[in-house]
């Protein structure tokens, strides 16, 4: 059979890491998907740049169009990246009769109802195993290895930039700022490193990942997001000393009143496996009620994880292009006309425990104050540790863990607590969870 002719919009990063490793396992991944698979034409900016990959034999254009136009194309794997020329190119590939793949999570979370709409209009595929988690292949995991479940929840921590920064600032003491750096030189952190550090990136694949396991659209703009810049090493250091570790997690969550969809920093216990997934490494814990907890644990980028899971999702369209598509794996796992309109929890509504940090003038009655702003609004304090002054006796910094309460409360008690006199700036909240 001949082999099956792909186009490649993007050469960067991901782009470069899936020519090499189909370079690299050409004779493996045929035996595996039944046919040869040969890229043969790609765009990108700049054709005479240096590339990581050998581009011989491919024809380069820096016109994503005539790519995507090319009629002896049956593949289109969109590596370019955000929402703007990708968008339109992925359209515009469904709108041919093409197939697509992309590792592209803004695209997929913003704009992914439209797209799958337009796909099965026309019998095509879209794959995205590479969006979530880079190499894992939390995807395929959850819509078909958990497919017998009812998800109760998911945590994950789903941005390897992130993690990297974090672990760093852990372990070595780093800055921030030059952890940063690091990563984007690495080829981890996204065009735009401030989706990375403030959390936008994660949400984009908390919201895929809430999809696939609730059955529910697409809806990132209802996905609560804090970032880690506020994360200081102090917090960090305190957070240890307590038996936590600080990552920054998405959460996805069944509860009574609808689904939780959030990405912020997490305490969580030190004990936890998650709570040692370190640098560039991602994790996803999932909990099905048949199966219990699973984890799933990988390189969450880079060139040649994330083309891992770039070229399976091309096997896997190889595999079925003369198949039925009305038999063909859901995009979102559950049949499009079965998504259920699940209300998403707001923020205010959700339950969870807290870590507050705050800087205290050091005189008797300041705790009292602060204790009776809590037991107002009904928040326990599970452990406190206060540590000696830094500035001569004037203030102290006083750490609290809390019981489980509703945002709203911890918010208004934040509120009332940040008007003492007694305290010194603002009132720093990580939120908890046990992930038991
Ligand atoms: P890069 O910036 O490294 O690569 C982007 C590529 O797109 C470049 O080759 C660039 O060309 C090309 N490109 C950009 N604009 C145009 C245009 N107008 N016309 C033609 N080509 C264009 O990005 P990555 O490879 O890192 O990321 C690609 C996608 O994969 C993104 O959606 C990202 O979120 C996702 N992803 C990235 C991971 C990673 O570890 N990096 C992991 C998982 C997902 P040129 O090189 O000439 O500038
Ligand atoms: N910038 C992303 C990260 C790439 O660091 O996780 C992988 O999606």
């Amino acid at each position: 059979m001949n082999p099956v002719k792909v186009g490649l919009l993007g050469l960067g990063t991901v782009g470069g890491g899936t020519i090499n490793v189909l370079r690299r396992n050409a004779e493996e991944i045929s035996r595996r998907a039944g046919r040869g698979i040969m890229i043969t034409h790609a765009a990108a900016r700049d054709i005479n740049k240096p590339r990581i990959c050998d581009t011989t034999d491919i024809l380069l254009t820096t016109n994503p169009q005539e790519v995507v136009d090319n009629p002896e194309l049956e593949i289109i794997v969109e590596l370019i990246g955000g929402d703007g020329l990708a968008h339109e190119m992925v359209l515009r590939a469904i709108a041919n009769g093409k197939h697509v793949v992309t590792a592209n999570k803004a695209l997929i979370a913003k704009h992914g109802n439209e797209i799958f709409a337009a796909a099965k209009e026309k019998g095509v595929m879209v794959a995205f195993e590479a969006a979530v988690a880079g190499g894992i292949p939390i995807i395929k995991a959850m819509r078909e290895g958990l497919a017998a479940n009812r998800i109760e929840w998911l945590a994950g921590i789903i941005n390897g930039t992130g993690n990297f920064i974090l672990t760093e600032m852990r372990d070595k003491g780093r800055d921030f700022a030059e952890v940063l750096a690091e990563a984007q030189s690495l080829g981890y952190a996204e065009a735009d490193p401030t989706f990375d550090v403030e959390g936008i990136d994660a949400a984009h694949k908390l919201t895929i990942l809430a999809s696939i396991a609730f059955g529910i659209p697409l809806q990132f703009e209802r996905t609560f997001t804090e970032g880690i810049s506020q994360i200081t090493r102090e917090d960090v250091v305190y957070a240890e000393e307590l038996g936590y570790r600080i990552k920054h997690l998405g959460i996805a969550r069944r509860s009574v009143g609808g689904i939780e969809m959030r990405v912020h920093p997490t305490l969580i216990p030190a004990r936890r496996l998650i709570a040692n997934v370190d640098g560039v490494m991602n994790a996803v814990l999932v909990r099905g009620d048949a199966v219990g907890p699973t984890l799933y644990y990988g390189a969450g980028a880079g060139a040649d994880p994330t083309a891992s899971a770039v070229v399976a999702d091309i096997v896997d369209v190889t595999r079925v292009l003369t198949s039925d598509p009305e038999n063909h794996v859901p995009h979102l796992a559950f049949q499009s006309d079965a998504i259920a309109d699940t209300p998403i929890l707001p923020m205010d509504e959700v339950i969870t425990s807290y870590y507050l940090r705050m800087q205290v003038q050091d005189h008797p009655g300041v705790l009292a104050d602060i204790t009776r702003i809590l037991a107002e609004v009904g928040i326990s304090v599970e452990a406190m540790i206060q540590r000696p002054s830094l500035d001569g006796g004037y203030t102290v910094p006083l750490i609290m863990l809390t019981h489980q309460i509703v945002e709203a409360k911890m918010n208004k008690a934040i509120a009332q607590i940040e008007e003492l006199k007694a305290i010194q700036g603002q009132v720093v909240r990580i939120r908890m969870e046990t992930l038991g």
